[in-house]
């Protein structure tokens, strides 16, 4: 087989860009390992920043994103016990976000695939990638028993962080930044009415909690918990009593509880991966970086690096320039750190971290303090929490 692009990877980076191509005339195929089925099961987070609702609409799938995603204009801090509210709207000059799950994006996405009659080959097993230093790179994979190959001109590695493709670039020419936290977080995913209608953000000395959701009937919820814990320790009533003692009275007199219906305990991460690019190979989204999931930048990040390299491909193809994949790479780990460090931020300043000990506990209480009665603090959150913009540094 032939193809202008392959896409290794069908979550949401490998969709969204294939839809982009597509949108440009450019024919791409997506090889994924797992089933369309298993790809939809994954629960992930739920913010999306104006930049990726907007990279959603140039791709054509934004319309139920916009009928039923939840505008959210600010979000509550809880520390001391007490909440407070970051108005993003105000403190950004009318900028929001969007809560609609992963799973959705991810759906819509591969609907309009499906819809358009485009190639995703699933359950594709021992995908290995090819002669990407050179022109002609392949991909080899196995279906049904049988061995296939497919010739193109780019590979875009979108494949995961424990995809093939950053695996197989040399190691030489390679270099990871890696920071692993001590803890993960325990999700509980409710059909109960959310807590309240914004999210609530928890730093406790208990440790860190999060009040989410995904509609007015179904919430997402979240706790600090220690990496040796597993998900067969928490019973659902254990998650509910947990919760109900970091949050504040209010909160907690509102808590609505009710089984869970996913139940999963993810570990938090920091890493980069230099260069994201090797020849004719890109690597875009969780396979060239991750940030823990305090502030939900991981789709977000994934969606700005797919608009570059879907700008970068079709220039490549319309204008006959190489400028935009020559600095492909570059001008997505200058975002990508921008966000790197809001989310590492973000996760020291609510978390417990028993080796800090008291004095640990009062130095971020201060700094949040500082944070809801200082403008500028205040709006260094929202600006950084709404996604900064696509020119911003230039
Ligand atoms: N061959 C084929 N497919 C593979 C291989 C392989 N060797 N390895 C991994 N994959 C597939 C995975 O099964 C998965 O469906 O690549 C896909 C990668 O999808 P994601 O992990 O969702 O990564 P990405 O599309 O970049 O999405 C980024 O996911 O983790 C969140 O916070 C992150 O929201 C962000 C988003
Ligand atoms: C979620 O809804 O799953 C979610 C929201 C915000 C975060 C992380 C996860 O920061």
């Amino acid at each position: 087989m032939r193809t202008q692009v392959a896409i290794i990877g069908a979550g949401p980076s490998g969709l969204l860009l294939g839809q982009l191509l597509h949108k440009a005339g450019i024919d791409a195929v997506i090889l994924e390992r797992q089933t369309g089925d298993y790809v939809l099961g994954r629960i992930r987070a739920g913010v999306l920043e104006q930049v990726a609702i907007d990279l959603l609409d140039e791709a054509g799938v934004g319309q139920r994103m916009h009928q039923e995603g939840l505008v959210h204009g600010g979000f509550d801090m809880l520390f001391k016990g007490e909440r407070h509210r970051i108005d993003m709207n105000k403190l950004t000059g009318g900028k929001n976000v969007m809560v609609y799950g992963q799973t959705e994006v991810t759906r819509d996405l591969m609907e309009a695939r499906a819809a358009a009659g485009l190639t995703t080959i699933y359950e594709a097993a021992n995908v290995a990638v090819h002669d990407f230093d050179s022109a002609k790179p392949r991909v080899t994979y196995e279906k049904d028993g049988k061995q296939h190959e497919i010739s193109c001109d780019f590979i875009a590695g979108c494949d995961g962080f424990h995809g093939v493709c950053r695996a197989s670039a040399p190691r030489s020419a390679i270099k990871e930044f890696e920071k692993i936290y001590p803890f993960g977080w325990l999700g509980v995913l409710s059909d109960t009415p959310p807590v309240h209608e914004e999210l609530i953000y928890v730093n406790s000395p208990r440790g860190f909690a999060l009040c989410s959701q995904r509609s007015a009937t179904r919430s997402r919820y979240y706790l600090q918990v220690p990496l040796t814990d597993k998900v067969e320790q928490w019973s659902d009533q254990a998650f509910w009593d947990e919760l109900k003692l970091r949050l504040d009275p209010e909160a907690r007199a509102k808590l609505v509880t009710g089984p869970s219906i996913e139940k999963s305990i993810a570990p938090l991460r920091s890493f980069v991966t230099e260069p994201l690019r090797f020849g004719r190979m890109f690597l875009a989204g969780d396979a060239g970086h991750i940030v823990p999931p305090t502030g939900a930048k991981g789709l977000n990040l994934a969606a700005t690096d797919v608009k570059y390299l879907s700008n970068a491909i079709i220039e490549f193809y319309q204008d006959k320039s190489e400028a935009g994949i020559d600095s492909y790479s570059e001008r997505c780990l200058k975002r990508i750190w921008r966000a790197e460090r809001f989310s590492w931020w973000f996760t020291s300043l609510m978390h417990n971290f028993p080796e800090n000990g008291a004095i640990g506990q009062k130095l971020q209480e201060a700094e949040l303090d500082y944070i809801i009665h200082s403008e500028a603090g205040a709006r260094s959150v929202a600006e950084n929490y709404v996604g900064l913009p696509l020119d911003f540094g230039q």
